[in-house]
């Protein structure tokens, strides 16, 4: 893959202007030192957003999006890291010195190659003789030779270890083959993960090959339907939507994602037209799946299975994604099981008229709290209405409030003041309920994570202040603080110089870090970065520290019962209350 250095990389941010940057997306208005805009990452209605063009960073208050000018193009215009930088280097008239771009992580070189190479063999394998039953049962369920070659569906043979013979020949070693999960170890003997079975590739968001599932065609009793890779490295299910990286420019345009529960679904949808498909491969729903979506600021419409768990994972999953803000729909599709077998049973066009009309997840809702009710019985009918209440008095959409207020009031001449007293007096519940969490929130920031994070902080601001840790500090007691320390001093020591911007690009692919790093430069983003501030927090973080120190001594001296020991530990702990004061 091309390679663009660190110092490239670092060189063309420092030429960029991030306000003009963000202000060529988004109006912006100065605000004293810095800009204030429209959050493009919730459904921002005041300005929520501020861009610092002294930092060269932004910040969200309300929704807590963080980051430099590489990573607001990248979730802007949702591509890849590399494909930010060459849009912000194209912007600002620079040219890179390559312009190729393949987004593989070079890290993972090695890994993807072995991907690939076993891709290729599974495709071969369906195109031989000991391909033609599973071409026959692919034909039968009616995915034709296009389909077949846009999903890469290919095969793995009726042996034990084909794959890994062929991959040793090419000189992978069993380790590497054992990590990306193709391979399997009992007993001393190495097995293929994959055998006779159909497989389907999986893919990352940017579109490399990092799993495998694969499907039974024979009908093989005692053995499940789909076997999976298990998660490595390279896979991670559950940050993985099947079909994701095709479906997201389709989605942009549609401004709308469907999603379904299996891959077959997805692969059907997407067969008849709507390339707007992606498979969750389950039913629940996890946060970094929500994430993906949240990114494409499109509606999500969800069209899971007819059953019961279908269902309850439509209640579920729909909740989840509007408390990420995200405009949710809903299809249920009558009769068959999965959309797959509608599509089959029905006709494309059958279901391309419930994509036309999903109903609002809200009205989804309702309908499925009248379910087994009998609303002419006043018991059921209270059950029902109050149900109705206690969502809306979750629900912040005022409209909405007032027009389901209306209409039950309408339905079940009930009058609408009594409807109106009813859910003021659930709505202040659960407000208080969520300040309560907030505070919780703030409350749980005791003094020493203020003090470290603040003193992370300082130290992305520049290599002063990390000499300053180093001279009066040397380390965190918290693993997570200590690896970002950790890689704080390793940049400056890489780069020769470290700015919060850049620090930014350098943490962009640690998933074990950035998190807690965007959230550190998030809370501080706009405090004034003095050495007496930073000495303020050292001073706070050792008094807490020796604090600990002394309670986990004293703990130590109760359980001795070495009168020496315990002479010594005494010493030790006035030594610590000496320098506490
Ligand atoms: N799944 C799995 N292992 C199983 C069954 C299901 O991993 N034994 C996952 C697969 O990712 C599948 C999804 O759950 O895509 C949905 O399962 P299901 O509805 O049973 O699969 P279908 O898509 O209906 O598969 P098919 O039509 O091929 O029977
Ligand atoms: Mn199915």
């Amino acid at each position: 893959m091309a390679f663009v250095s660190n110092d490239e990389i670092n060189s063309i941010r420092a030429k960029a202007d991030i306000v003009s940057v963000i202000g060529s997306y988004l109006p912006l208005t100065q605000r004293g030192k810095n800009y204030l805009g429209v959050c493009p990452f919730h459904d921002d209605h005041s300005p929520s957003m501020s861009v610092s063009g002294e930092k060269q960073i932004y910040k969200c208050f309300s929704c807590g999006a963080t980051g430099n000018v590489f990573t607001f193009v990248q979730d802007y215009e949702n591509v890849s890291f590399i494909e930010a930088v060459k849009i912000v280097a194209d912007k600002c008239g620079m040219k890179l010195s390559v312009d190729t771009f393949n987004s593989a992580p070079q890290i993972f070189k090695e890994e993807h190659e072995i991907m690939d190479l076993a891709q290729k063999f599974y495709l071969n394998n369906l195109r031989t003789d000991s391909g033609k039953d599973a071409l026959k049962y692919l034909k039968e369920r009616g995915l034709n030779e296009d389909i077949i070659k846009e999903f890469g569906i290919g095969l793995s043979l009726d042996t034990n270890d084909s794959l890994y013979s062929l991959l040793s020949k090419k000189g992978y070693d069993k380790k590497r083959l054992l990590d990306v999960g193709l391979i399997n170890e009992s007993n001393d003997k190495v097995y293929d993960m994959f055998s006779r079975r159909i497989t389907f590739p999986l893919w990352d968001k940017e579109g490399n090959i990092v799993g495998f599932s694969a499907r039974i065609y024979r009908g093989e009793k005692d053995v499940s339907k789909y076997m999976n890779s298990r998660e490595s490295k390279l896979f991670k299910k559950g940050e993985t939507l099947y079909n994701y990286h095709k479906a997201k420019d389709a989605a942009k345009r549609e401004k709308q994602i469907i999603v379904v529960e299996g891959f077959m679904d997805a692969i059907r949808v997407s067969s008849v037209g709507i390339k707007n498909v992606v498979a969750l491969q389950g039913t629940a729903m996890t946060q970094e799946q929500i994430n993906l979506l949240k990114k494409l600021r499109v509606k999500v419409i969800l069209c899971l299975d007819n059953d019961n768990a279908g269902e309850i994972a439509t209640v579920n999953n729909g909740e989840e994604l509007e408390k990420n803000n995200i405009e949710t729909y809903v299809i249920r599709l009558s009769g068959e099981k999965d959309p797959d077998e509608y599509i089959i049973a029905n006709g494309a066009e059958a279901f391309k008229e419930n994509v036309l009309e999903p109903i609002t997840f809200f009205e989804f809702k309702m309908n499925y709290l009248k379910q087994n009710k009998d609303l002419s019985n006043v018991t059921d009918l209270t059950t029902y209405i109050n149900d109705v209440l206690k969502d809306l008095a979750n629900n912040d959409d005022a409209i909405l409030r007032e027009l389901t207020l209306k209409k039950i009031s309408e339905e079940y001449d009930i009058s609408l003041d009594i409807l109106k007293s009813k859910l003021d007096d659930l709505a202040p519940v659960v407000v208080k309920e969520k300040k309560e969490e907030v505070k919780r929130e703030i409350v749980k920031k005791d003094s020493y994570i203020i003090g470290s994070e603040k003193v992370l902080y300082f130290m992305m601001n520049g290599e002063e202040y990390i000499r300053e840790y180093q001279k009066k500090l040397g380390f965190f007691s918290d693993s997570l603080y200590r690896e970002i320390a950790n890689e704080i001093v390793y940049f400056l020591e890489n780069n020769k110089k470290i700015t919060v911007a850049d620090f930014i690009t350098y943490v962009n692919d640690k998933d074990s870090i950035k998190g807690k790093v965007m959230e550190i430069v998030n809370d501080s983003a706009n405090d004034e970065v003095t050495m007496e501030a930073m000495d303020e927090y050292i001073l706070a973080l050792l008094k807490v520290m020796t604090k600990n120190e002394i309670k986990r001594l004293k703990e130590l001296m109760k359980k001795e019962l070495d009168v020496d020991k315990k002479m010594k530990l005494a010493a030790q702990i006035a030594e610590l209350k000496k320098e506490e004061v």
